[in-house]
């Protein structure tokens, strides 16, 4: 898996862009429950990534330590907070052993993170072990409305590769998220899920086509090789018969929602 971040770093922004005004609010829905409890809090991501979520919340001057194990996605973020980083830390480590002492931190951030990893109750009770009493646990993902083109288009190929005798695995971020929220249930914490962004996104049939070919998305990592190839030509058959301009540009409904949980 680690490999395959490799090879998206530099193309996860272009393919997983927030506009402005979301990033914003995606950091106040953050940092403002945990300015109402804590002076000068420390905040820690797990799978920080390129810094979508990070880089807005540096950028207001908190503490902030991002940690992620792939030293390719650390090095994009590196290069973007160079002149806002004054009180980032960049840790490459694994989100299951965390190098923190307990109770040392203010609140910790995952986002699309839970479901790429088999360690996840390890990372989760590791969450909470570094956590301060009164801490907050956020976890955030991107929902895409079901109805795009976009849609349409990744529906056609998992028909494709049902054609081709193979069973595309998807759902397993929300399977997770549910497995994470009994979790914290059973812990007798009080998860609590809303929306705090909504927004519009422009896309054309050859970046939805692209996010594809170019297994951006962690579903097309398990496709073998010799299915994947032929699978995509005939998708972009399909795609050059039914859209009569490739580059003509669609909505994307998108939502980003936020689950609190404080310790
Ligand atoms: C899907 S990306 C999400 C990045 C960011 N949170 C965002 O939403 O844009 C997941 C990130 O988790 C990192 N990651 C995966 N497994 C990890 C682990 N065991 N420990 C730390 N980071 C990990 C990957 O390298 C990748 O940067």
């Amino acid at each position: 898996m680690a490999s395959h971040f490799s090879r998206v770093a530099f193309t996860y922004d272009r393919t997983r862009y927030h506009p402005p005004e979301v990033s914003g609010r995606i950091a106040t829905a953050i940092t403002a429950p945990v300015e109402k409890f804590f002076r000068d809090p420390l905040f820690l991501e797990l799978g920080a990534g390129t810094g979508r979520i990070a880089v807005p919340i540096i950028a207001r001057g908190y503490r902030y330590i991002a940690l992620d194990n792939n030293p390719a996605m650390l090095e994009v973020l590196r290069q973007k907070v160079a002149g806002v980083a004054r009180k980032a830390r960049l840790v490459e480590a694994d989100a299951c052993e965390l190098p923190f002492e307990r109770h040392s931190l203010h609140a910790v951030i995952a986002v699309h993170f839970w479901h790429l990893l088999d360690c996840w109750q390890e990372a989760l009770r590791e969450s909470l072990r570094v956590l301060r009493p009164g801490g907050f646990l956020f976890e955030g993902w991107d929902q895409g409305d079901g109805e795009s083109e976009d849609w349409r288009i990744q529906q056609k190929w998992q028909e494709i590769l049902a054609r081709m005798g193979y069973r595309l695995v998807r759902g397993r971020h929300q399977a997770r998220l549910a497995e994470v929220e009994r979790e914290l249930l059973r812990r007798q914490l009080e998860p609590r899920t809303r929306v705090v962004a909504e927004w519009v996104e422009m896309r054309s049939p050859r970046t939805s086509l692209e996010m594809l070919s170019e297994r951006i998305y962690s579903f097309t990592w398990a496709v073998p090789e010799e299915v994947f190839r032929p699978s995509i030509a005939e998708l972009l058959a399909w795609a050059s018969d039914v859209y009569s301009n490739l580059d003509a540009e669609y909505p994307v409904r998108w939502k980003f929602l936020v689950r609190t949980t404080r310790l």
